[in-house]
């Protein structure tokens, strides 16, 4: 299944709980906001374009519980559910920009079910346009990867991080579809390791070649020659930086200082036309992530942490930005991006 879907029978959200893998695949229903809140805070489901669904179908999911019994009060109980929603995690721009969206459809309906039907079909319609716009990005990607080559990528951003097909990963499926053999060299992405629990198990699922390292380890394969491009994905792109997961910008300083080409591979609906670095809020997580690997601990129980979900790479390290509008390569103006 995709990695979140809407359950027509139930009208609930369905979603692949995403903090089990690799151990454990399990399709989880959310039935209320709560429960979707709580699912978007702790990571079972998580990714950009995927958190972009989430929140278009949280709005969807308001909307079929909502008893507002007329159109000015349902309005406001799907402002105030989106409200809630995009307060769940900041920095990913795709989740309020899934959630306005949503919120904006509501405008082409006349009545009560009216404004039902119409959020509950946009926010499908942002699910499928999201399969879509990976394929094409996709595909303008793929022609920026030889035949043999070795890429490094960091976090996930393949189709568990999107509706399906995914972003980087998804450039590398593109490649590989395209008949190109590609090896790829995953980190592990501390502290909650979505490169070593989603990344390698989804590209094993498709026989696409991938080694495992540690985040520290990707000096040394790149100083070593192993790598010949890395490509990882976004969170939120201003004029001046991409903000991904943590650890992004040190692979970006290595991959300049050993002039290996650095792709970012990302929906424009990830763009943020009015932000600059330091309007953007980063996301900071549990300290307990820090001192405990699930319920071991690894760390003093008191020990004071520091634990950003994600930091920002400026443009000079970045060699060109793929989206399903093409490919974009320095000065990377915005405007042009999103005309
Ligand atoms: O905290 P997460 O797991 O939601 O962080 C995800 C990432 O940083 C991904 O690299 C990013 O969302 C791009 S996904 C196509």
């Amino acid at each position: 299944m995709r990695t979140i879907d809407w359950n027509n029978e139930t009208n609930s959200i369905m979603m692949i709980d995403q903090t089990l893998l690799p151990v454990e695949y399990k399709v989880i229903e959310c039935k209320t906001l709560g429960a979707l809140c709580e699912a978007i805070k702790s990571l079972r489901v998580r990714g950009a374009p995927a958190l972009g669904a989430a929140g278009a179908y949280g709005v969807a999911l308001a909307a079929t519980l909502s008893s507002a019994d007329n159109m000015d009060a349902l309005e406001k109980d799907l402002k105030a559910a989106a409200n809630i929603i995009k307060s769940t995690r900041p920095t990913a721009v795709n989740l309020a920009w899934g959630v306005d969206r949503t919120i904006a459809a509501m405008a082409d309906a006349y009545d009560l079910d009216g404004i039902k039907d119409v959020v509950v079909s946009e926010a499908k319609n942002i699910a499928d346009e999201d399969v879509a716009t990976n394929k094409k990005l996709g595909k303008y990607g793929a022609k920026l990867l030889d035949d043999g080559d070795t890429v490094m990528t960091h976090c996930n951003a393949g189709r568990m991080a999107c509706v399906d097909w995914g972003t980087a990963l998804g450039v590398i499926r593109s490649a590989v579809e395209a008949g190109k053999q590609i090896n790829v060299v995953s980190c592990e992405t501390r502290p909650l390791n979505q490169g070593s629990r989603i990344t390698t198990w989804e590209l094993m699922q498709d026989n696409i070649p991938v080694t495992l390292i540690s985040d520290s380890m990707s000096g040394h394969v790149m100083r070593k020659g192993m790598i010949d491009k890395v490509i990882v994905g976004a969170d939120r792109i201003t004029a001046d930086v991409v903000f991904n997961k943590i650890g992004t910008y040190t692979h970006s300083v290595l991959a300049r200082e050993h002039e290996i080409p650095f792709f970012v591979a990302a929906p424009v609906s990830t763009f943020d036309p009015e932000g600059w670095e330091d309007t953007v809020t980063i996301e900071l997580r549990d300290e307990n992530e820090l001192r405990f690997f699930k319920n071991v601990q690894i760390a003093p129980e008191n020990v004071r942490v520091y634990n950003p979900a994600f930091d920002a790479t400026p443009m000079e390290n970045v060699t060109a930005i793929i989206t399903e509008k093409g490919v974009f390569y320095p000065p990377f103006l915005i405007d042009e991006v999103l005309a």
